[in-house]
């Protein structure tokens, strides 16, 4: 999927030049583009509802004042599918996590405009958002729609959807919570199977790929795409019961 602001390949090994780093990101830092609106949105409302990353674990309760099921969904880009879902599902809360400017100033605007009140954003790397912040099996769900796809192989490194961080995702779903992957790269769609099939805190809710469950819409990329003949893979797979190691 084409995005605005393209990821720029790093031309050096990150961990050998960043040594107290503990895993390689599945973003790399770029100049990007920001509009007026969505720098004034991240001036004026993140106070509202931006949680600051800190290494220790949030209070799901105090951050949406309520208790109900929390939906983690890591890279919402311009936040355009996490706003149609928030909207459609009232009962639960939505932790967004999204690491650049233009789409945090994009997804302020979106709350700001719908009244959106279930819906609370980390702008952070997600890897580190859910080892020190999210707590074990304490999520409802988590959502990973379109991640980067790296697609040149040397940089498949990068892709977020790795046996070590689904490994960390699933030991914080409580048991019955579900993860869902999708993308339009069939290579990635392949990778996903793979590794969410690999871990054993999980069981597939179908036979491979799922059908587009009705909650999650059809962004405009993927219209286009599916116009073009790309094809679109939906992966959900549940916690099963068994205690995270
Ligand atoms: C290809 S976009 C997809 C955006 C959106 N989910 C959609 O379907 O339109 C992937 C997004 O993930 C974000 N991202 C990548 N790695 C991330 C990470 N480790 N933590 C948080 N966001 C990340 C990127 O900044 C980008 O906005």
């Amino acid at each position: 999927m084409s995005l605005p602001d393209t990821p720029v390949a790093p031309d050096t090994d990150e961990l050998a030049a960043q040594p107290n780093r503990t895993h390689i990101r599945s973003f790399v830092h770029r100049r990007s583009h920001i509009t007026q609106g969505q720098q004034e949105a991240l001036d004026r409302l993140t106070a509202q509802w931006a949680i600051p990353y800190a290494a220790q674990r949030l209070s799901v309760e105090t951050a949406f004042g309520r208790t109900a099921p929390l939906i983690l969904e890591i890279g919402f880009g311009m936040g355009e599918t996490t706003e149609k879902i928030a909207l459609s599902r009232q009962g639960d809360n939505f932790l967004g996590v999204e690491v650049f400017n233009a789409g945090v100033g994009s997804m302020l605007k979106r709350i700001e405009a719908s009244g959106l009140q279930n819906l609370r954003i980390i702008q952070h790397d997600a890897v580190e958002v859910v080892r020190d912040m999210i707590a074990p099996a304490s999520l409802a769900g988590v959502h990973i729609y379109f991640p980067d796809p790296w697609p040149k192989k040397r940089h498949h490194k990068r892709r977020l959807v790795q046996p070590a961080f689904i490994h960390l995702l699933a030991s914080r779903l409580a048991p019955g919570g579900y993860i869902h992957c999708a993308t339009d790269w069939e290579n990635y769609a392949e990778q996903m199977l793979e590794v969410l099939s690999g871990e054993t805190l999980l069981t597939n809710t179908a036979e491979g790929y799922a059908p587009r469950p009705d909650y999650r819409p059809q962004t405009k990329f993927e219209t286009r795409g599916l116009r073009l003949g790309h094809g679109v893979w939906d992966l959900i797979f549940v916690r099963n019961d068994q205690i995270a190691s």
